[in-house]
């Protein structure tokens, strides 16, 4: 479930390792359906040729000649669809109820494993989708969707099992942080969004990064997810960098402060809370360092006290490889986080 920047990534990486996979692991992986927003939703039980499709996708062309036609009602076909696996790699909605969310249950329900990258269903409905995905003894994992291929849920639930998490701090919106770098470097605030959209970095709706919204989504599914929360993001306190003056970031840096957006997740008692801000770190704080568009989190659990995760200019390869490696996972048989 689509085909744009992550799954023709995901496509690519499929390709590179099919007989990887093949020989290390014995899976065969075969593309049995691609469905897209406009550009047609196809069917080839043989498998779809990925070649021909990453060929027509690039072109913008519609998929129509790589198998046979899908009727368009998606969640319909997902129940229906003969296929393991369904990766969910459709737009990002901030929204409770949404397409995205239909169809995983549709998967779930209907016995297929699910992997997505997809933040929006997963911040609203982690607990339900895993208790539905244990129920029916399928996978559900989610790996893509915070810090792209950095492994923030499998070192936890996985690795690290059986360690609490009592609290983080991250930052986890490259696009504001690249903003940021280039605003201490002595760009305005419009010329460091300017050259954050020539890069292609910029969300389609800019509001998602600039107004917080990304780290806040992202902030609430780790806490969520690691720490057992049930926090939605409109509820969550945000600042996005929309406002930020380049002279407040650059006076900063000359008393030895970096201004930086920071995502807090801590408890209270049993509660869990979260909040998303735009703070002045001192230079020997871990995060201080993260620069550009790499992003990071700090950790602290029950058993390790700090642990510092921090992934360097992470891209579409990264991502993809998220959503390669829980199909790993699933095909061996570990089906959550
Ligand atoms: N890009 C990243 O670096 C990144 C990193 C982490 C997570 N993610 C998440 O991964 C997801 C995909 O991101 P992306 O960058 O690949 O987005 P994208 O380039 O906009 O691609 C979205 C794909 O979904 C298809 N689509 C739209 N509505 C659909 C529907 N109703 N049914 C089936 N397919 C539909 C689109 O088809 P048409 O083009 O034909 O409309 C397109 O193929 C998002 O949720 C995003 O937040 C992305």
């Amino acid at each position: 479930m689509g085909f744009g920047n992550v799954g023709r990534e995901f496509a690519r990486l499929l390709l590179e390792r099919r007989s990887e996979l093949r020989r290390e692991l014995g899976l065969e992986a075969h593309v049995v359906a691609i469905l897209t927003g406009r550009h047609g939703c196809v069917e080839n039980l043989k498998g779809i040729d990925l070649r021909k499709a990453l060929r027509l996708a690039e072109a913008d062309r519609p998929l129509t000649s790589c198998g046979r036609a899908i009727a368009a009602d998606s969640v319909a076909y997902v129940r229906r669809a003969r296929a393991d696996v369904v990766v969910e790699i459709t737009p990002l909605r901030i929204a409770a109820e949404q397409p995205a969310l239909d169809r995983i249950v549709a998967a779930l329900t209907s016995g297929k494993h699910v992997i997505t990258a997809n933040k929006g269903p997963v911040v609203y409905h982690y607990a339900r989708l895993r208790d539905l995905a244990r129920r029916k003894h399928v996978g559900f994992r989610c790996e893509g969707t915070v810090m792209d291929g950095a492994p923030v849920f499998n070192l936890f639930q996985e690795t690290l099992r059986g360690a609490h998490v009592e609290s983080f701090e991250g930052i986890l919106n490259s696009t504001s942080n690249y903003i940021l770098s280039e605003m201490e470097a002595g760009r305005s605030y419009e010329d460091g969004v300017e050259a954050a959209r020539r890069m292609g970095f910029l969300e389609t709706d800019p509001s998602m990064d600039l107004e917080g919204w990304d780290a806040t989504v992202k902030a609430c599914l780790l806490a969520n997810v690691l720490m057992g929360g049930r926090l939605r993001p409109e509820a969550v306190p945000r600042q996005g960098i929309a406002g930020i003056r380049a002279g407040r970031v650059q006076e900063a840096r000359a008393l030895g402060r970096r201004v930086k957006q920071v995502a807090r997740g801590w408890k209270e008692g049993r509660e869990v809370r979260v909040s998303v801000s735009v703070e002045e770190l001192p230079l020997d704080h871990p995060l201080a360092a993260i620069e550009g568009t790499s992003n990071a989190l700090l950790v602290r659990t029950d058993m390790l006290k700090e642990l510092l995760l921090s992934e360097r200019d992470p891209g579409l390869r990264q991502t993809a490889f998220a959503v390669y490696s829980d199909l790993i996972a699933i095909h061996e048989g570990r089906w959550l986080p």
